[in-house]
């Protein structure tokens, strides 16, 4: 068994871990050079040979413990037949959400334009040594909505005017989406991932009365059906600060990813009967070695006594150098 497995299903705390979100990414000129050949991005995800070539390029270089496989979470709207753009040094943008069109949306041809992708966790399956982990993952409901229903303003802000005018639509919408989110977990599944991770990334700008609905119960749907295939999963509410802890309560997930808000003496007192991961700040890896290692050390010893994996508490940034990347795993390794 993957150590990852091992700490996530029994809990092994002798058993350590590292990986990183956002591994197979900008920050890797391997990648970059394939990136410049591959101007369109939904395209260069579907190029199955390309992208279990990029989720093992982190592998070759770093010996990490797990791969993630290289994908978008948008890759599921695009599949439901919204147009996905990703725009140089914008960010994603999404075409106008067609109600009918979606709801409509036959779940054959979904999965159908996602085959590359299952294609992709199979090559690289084949490729990865057995102990390592190969980690699937979805967008939660709520992160993916974000973007389909575009309410994002131009502040960052999460405009709840456009959500409350679909009110009497959003149950269809999530009822439709929490169909879509299952099916393509259980392809990944089929084709060899091995563990599930959910990015609910915008979780922290569902104002408080609205938690129940948008990221609980979302969330506790999908880590049901991924119990129910017996998958290992891990949920990233990123940004819900001590609501973390109802979190866990109510949705008992196997793993949860902390990000960089959430204080580890907290967490490790807080969160209990789950696996934790994450939450070292990004930004840390574009500081000094000795801030970074001060940093790092306080995540290592808040969970030296219980299972934990190692992470940072959001994606990896575009300008880390790969080589203070090295400098972190072999450090975190030595001390663990
Ligand atoms: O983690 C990995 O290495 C696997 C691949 C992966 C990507 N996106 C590749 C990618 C994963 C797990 C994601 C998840 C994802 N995508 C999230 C959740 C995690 C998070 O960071 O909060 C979100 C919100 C998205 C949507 C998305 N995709 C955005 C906002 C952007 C543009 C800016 C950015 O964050 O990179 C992307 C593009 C994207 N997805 C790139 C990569 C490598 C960059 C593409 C490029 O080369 O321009």
């Amino acid at each position: 068994m993957s150590s990852l497995k091992e700490i996530l299903i029994n809990k092994n705390i002798t058993c350590k871990s590292i990986w990183f979100m956002r591994q197979a990414g900008r920050y890797l000129p391997e990648f970059r050079k394939i990136r410049d050949q591959n101007k369109d991005f939904i395209k260069l995800c579907l190029n199955s040979a390309l992208s279990s070539e990029i989720t093992l390029q982190p592998i070759k270089r770093f010996n990490l413990d797990s791969a993630i496989i290289f994908s978008d979470i948008l890759l599921i709207p695009y599949a439901s037949g919204q147009d996905v753009t990703f725009l140089k040094n914008k960010g994603p943008k999404l075409g106008e959400f067609n109600l009918k069109k979606f709801l409509n949306r036959d779940l054959d041809i979904f999965i159908k334009n996602l085959d590359p992708v299952y294609k992709a966790i199979n090559q690289a399956r084949k490729k990865l040594d057995k102990k390592k982990s190969l980690i699937g993952f979805v967008g939660a409901p709520w992160t993916l909505l974000v973007y389909m229903l575009n309410l994002k303003e131009k502040d960052n802000r999460i405009s709840l005017s456009k959500i409350n005018s679909k009110k009497n639509n959003l149950d269809l919408i999530l009822t439709k989406l929490n169909e879509f989110i299952c099916l393509h977990i259980q392809k990944q599944i089929e084709a060899g991932a091995d563990v599930i991770q959910i990015f609910d990334s915008w979780a922290g700008e569902i104002p408080e009365p609205e938690l129940n609905s948008f990221c609980y119960l979302p969330n506790q749907k999908i880590v049901k059906f991924c119990k129910l295939n017996k998958i290992p999963v891990i949920c990233f509410p990123k940004g819900i600060k001590e609501n973390y802890a109802n979190f866990n309560k109510i949705i008992e997930p196997d793993g949860l990813s902390i990000d960089y808000d959430i204080d580890p003496c907290w967490a490790a007192k807080n969160l209990t009967n789950v696996v934790l991961q994450g939450g070292l700040h990004p930004k840390f890896l574009s500081e000094s070695d000795e801030k970074m290692y001060v940093e790092t050390k306080k995540y290592l010893d808040a969970f030296k006594d219980v299972p934990y994996i190692f992470n940072l508490g959001h994606g990896l940034r575009p300008e880390t150098d790969p080589e203070k990347l090295n400098k972190l795993i072999k450090f975190v390794r030595k001390y663990i």
